[in-house]
């Protein structure tokens, strides 16, 4: 785990990462979004849950949360679910029918812990509006994220995450070129199904995000990106045009174990 940071006001960022050998380093974060009803996005990575949990507890009083919006039920998001549903039990897990039965493949959880949300679909939690959003690239059939009412944000899951060459906490410290080739590689890591997708359909999904006119995207898979929308946009109209990644196979990783150094 990182040290958190601000990524507006009452929006906090949670920030980790993890390795791909060979392509680079991934963020992972989790948001905190402090308001009338504390709601924690997603809870880090499994591997590293008790550190997770950790920093968490430095932000907030894990028993005030009252929410807690699961983007999507992979092992990068879903780390500290069960720790948080004992610490905090007021809280309930935002999630569509399919997260949740994902869910359960890892413990109990009770249908009156979940709340059951669809895309465009709102849920008012205190002082904001929540509305479920389709991203236009994702990697599991769960997948929602979410724009906020108040603070305008779109939290957009693992959709215009990068594979980093070094770790950054605002995605404009990066030279613009790079960061379009670092996002439209993991776009062809994280969702290979894009190289066959219909060109209108993929168009139309990125106009209907562009039309939500966020203040700012807050990815699982990339730094807080104030005010960059639109570029990031015309990046990812790029992508399935891109060759899906396929990673080396046992030969390849073999002939790299033998030229490494002792
Ligand atoms: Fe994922
Ligand atoms: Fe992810």
């Amino acid at each position: 785990m990182e040290t958190p940071y601000t990524a507006s006001g009452e929006v906090h960022v949670l920030p980790s990462h993890v390795e791909i050998p060979g392509l680079g380093l991934i963020p992972v974060n989790a948001f905190l979004l402090r308001g009338s009803e504390p709601l924690l996005v997603d809870t880090g990575v499994f591997a590293e849950r008790e550190a997770f949990f950790a920093t968490l507890c430095k932000l907030i009083d894990p028993a005030d949360l009252r929410w807690l919006w699961l983007t999507h039920a992979d092992p990068d998001h879903m780390g500290s679910v069960y720790q948080l549903l004992e610490a905090a039990p007021g809280l309930r897990v935002i999630t569509t029918f399919i997260g949740a039965g994902k869910l359960t493949l890892y413990g109990a959880l009770p249908m009156e812990r979940l709340y059951l949300l669809n895309p465009e679909q709102s849920i008012d939690i205190g002082d904001r509006r929540l509305t479920a959003i389709k991203p236009p690239i994702y990697d599991a059939p769960e997948t929602m994220g979410l724009l906020d009412s108040k603070s305008g944000a779109l939290i957009s899951a693992g959709c215009f995450g990068a594979v980093l060459s070094t770790l950054a906490t605002d995605a404009r410290q990066i030279p613009e070129d790079e960061l379009a080739e670092r996002q439209i590689l993991w776009a062809t890591v994280d969702a290979p199904w894009l190289s066959g997708v219909d060109r209108t359909h993929f168009a139309n999904a990125l106009n209907r995000i562009r039309a939500l006119a966020p203040t700012q995207v807050l990815s699982s898979h990339l730094p807080i990106a104030p005010g960059m929308l639109e570029r990031f946009l015309d990046t990812i109209a790029r992508v399935p045009d891109q060759t899906p990644f396929v990673g080396p196979d046992q030969a390849a990783v073999q002939q790299m174990l033998a030229q490494a150094p002792p």
